[in-house]
């Protein structure tokens, strides 16, 4: 971590001893790991934006063995970062300095499965790649699906109230998760794993531990309730060919989707024509309504203007539209009205759709794999933002404007039928004086819209210091009482979520 860019002070936490070391053998024995090369991948984040430097890394497979470690943890004063998939977006899985790594790796047992309820019962550490491969078989899926699918960490899911691209249809973790098991500070083993739908006795108490990132609890175990299989899932992918000016055509064609498809609509993203160009240029992904509409598509494949399908043009606007029901002939027929109507009024001029799985993982993988463009494009700043859905575009060419040549790129992307934008800068490399240009301007204008600073990725690091535009002064100390209540020697992700107390 350079001090300049990161201005950060370690705490009076204890360092890690022999006698420690030997401590957390006894606990797990042969699962503490000390090889710098294996503790290393641990130390940096997904995005390579920041690193820490700690010596070790703790592998437990039970909530007992985790108890045992925090209460250690907790006696000597150390503290602990816990770490699930490692694919956060704020700097909030890795140690800041010598934090231990408490990783939940090794924590990947299903407990139960009911097939009537469809309620799923797993530790913290299954990935959520292999939930979903789990529940499917069992003709189910899991209520969220993010890009980073095949590392992250149902527990690192939960701890930071993921949203993703089932959101529209299936809604907040908040909603989906039935109970938790955690851990807290002290080593106290805190079971509200229920699996029930309603229980009004009390507090919510799990509700905490949802989005808390690590500084409250370690999420040990998770209640999650599964939704059916849809039967039958379409995609269509549609964009506006170059001189359409746009954005507002894109919010009526969701109108018009949410209109239309009603409950099947189960997605509504959106991409501008810079990401289609970044998934182009670094993943070498084609773009459908681009060229490629031809006789040589399997699928039926639509367009309102001939004269621009197959030639160069960019679309300034590309959306991703899924639908998920249960009858594959009625859907299809829904999703091609739909398209029909927006061609039809000139909302969108090309689009394409599919049914068969292969083409439906296409489509997706040139909204998902957008992230991993731009992590090749160089340095990222990224901002993931929560306005009124009107607005959600602005922000964007506001900045091409502001920045200039200072930035290689600014994209705007995300999950529009959330009114949650994914703003993305990137630079040969990191620059203070971009970061000048970008910060606070990007929060104050979030804020004069009222909205989120943060809408999915949560705070962790590098943003803990802006919580305040998006929460008032006396939820802000709230939240540090509630900290220092459950965690009253701070030893849980220090440095993380909360702005430090002055
Ligand atoms: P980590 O990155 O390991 O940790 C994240 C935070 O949670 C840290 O603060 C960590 O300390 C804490 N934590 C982890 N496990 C536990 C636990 N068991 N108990 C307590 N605290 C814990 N996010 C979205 O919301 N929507 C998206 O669509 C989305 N798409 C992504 C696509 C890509 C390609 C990538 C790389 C990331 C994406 N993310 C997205 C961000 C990230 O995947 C999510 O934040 C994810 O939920 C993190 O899970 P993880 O297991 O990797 O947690
Ligand atoms: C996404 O929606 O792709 C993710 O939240 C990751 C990102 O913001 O890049
Ligand atoms: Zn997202």
């Amino acid at each position: 971590l350079t001090p300049e860019r990161y201005p950060v002070e370690r705490l009076p936490f204890s360092t890690v001893s022999e006698e420690d070391l030997a401590a957390f053998e006894c606990i797990i024995p042969g699962r503490v790991i000390t090889d710098p090369e294996q503790v290393q991948t641990c130390n940096v984040d997904w995005l390579k934006t920041v690193r820490g430097s700690s010596t070790v890394l703790l592998r437990p497979q039970t909530s007992e063995e985790v108890s045992q470690i925090l209460r250690h943890c907790y006696k000597r004063n150390l503290a602990v970062n816990p770490q699930g998939g490692n694919t956060g977006m704020v700097g909030g899985s890795v140690p800041v300095f010598d934090e231990v790594i408490l990783s939940t790796a090794l924590m990947n047992r299903v407990i139960s499965f009911h097939d009537v309820s469809g309620i799923l019962v797993c530790q913290a550490g299954c990935v959520l790649e292999e939930l979903s491969r789990y529940v499917q078989e069992r003709d189910f899926i899991m209520p969220l699906d993010l890009g980073a699918k095949g590392s992250c960490h149902i527990g690192g899911n939960v701890a930071t109230n993921a949203g993703g691209l089932r959101f529209l249809r299936y809604g907040s973790l908040r909603g989906t998760v039935l109970g938790l098991e955690v851990v807290l500070a002290d080593g106290t083993i805190l079971n509200c794993l229920t699996s029930l739908r309603k229980d009004n006795t009390g507090y919510d108490l799990k509700q905490m531990f949802i989005g808390s990132e690590g500084t409250l609890g370690v999420i040990t175990a998770v209640s999650i309730v599964c939704p059916p299989r849809p039967k039958a899932v379409n995609v269509a992918f549609l964009g506006r060919s170059a001189g359409c000016p746009g954005f507002t055509e894109v919010l009526q064609t969701f109108r018009t989707c949410k209109g239309m498809l009603g409950e099947i609509l189960s997605a509504f993203e959106f991409m501008d024509a810079e990401c289609m160009q970044l998934v182009g240029q670094h993943l070498h992904l084609t773009n459908p309504v681009r060229a490629v509409t031809s006789s040589t598509q399997e699928e039926p494949s639509l367009s309102g203007d001939q004269e621009e399908r197959g030639s160069n043009s960019e679309s300034p606007f590309y959306v991703l539209v899924e639908t998920s029901g249960s009858s594959a002939g009625h859907d299809a027929e829904k999703l091609t009205s739909v398209l029909e109507q927006v061609l039809n009024s000139g909302l969108v001029t090309d689009g394409t759709m599919a049914t068969d799985q292969r083409k439906v993982q296409m489509l997706w993988a040139l909204r998902e794999r957008i992230t991993e463009a731009l992590s090749r494009d160089g340095y990222v700043f990224k901002y993931d933002l929560s306005l009124p859905v009107e607005r959600l575009y602005d922000l964007v060419t506001d900045l091409r404007t502001r920045l200039g040549p200072r930035a290689k790129h600014v994209v705007g992307y995300g999950h529009l039928g959330d009114g949650n934008l994914h703003l993305n800068v990137t630079a040969e490399a990191f620059s203070q004086e971009l970061l000048g240009a970008l910060e606070p301007y990007v929060y104050a204008w979030t804020a004069e819209q009222r909205g989120s600073v943060s809408a999915e990725h949560g705070l962790g690091f590098k943003k803990k210091n802006v919580l305040g535009y998006s929460k008032p002064p006396v939820a802000v100390k709230l939240m540090q009482q509630l900290k220092a209540m459950l965690d009253p020697k701070g030893i849980l992700n220090p440095y993380k979520t909360l702005p430090a107390q002055a």
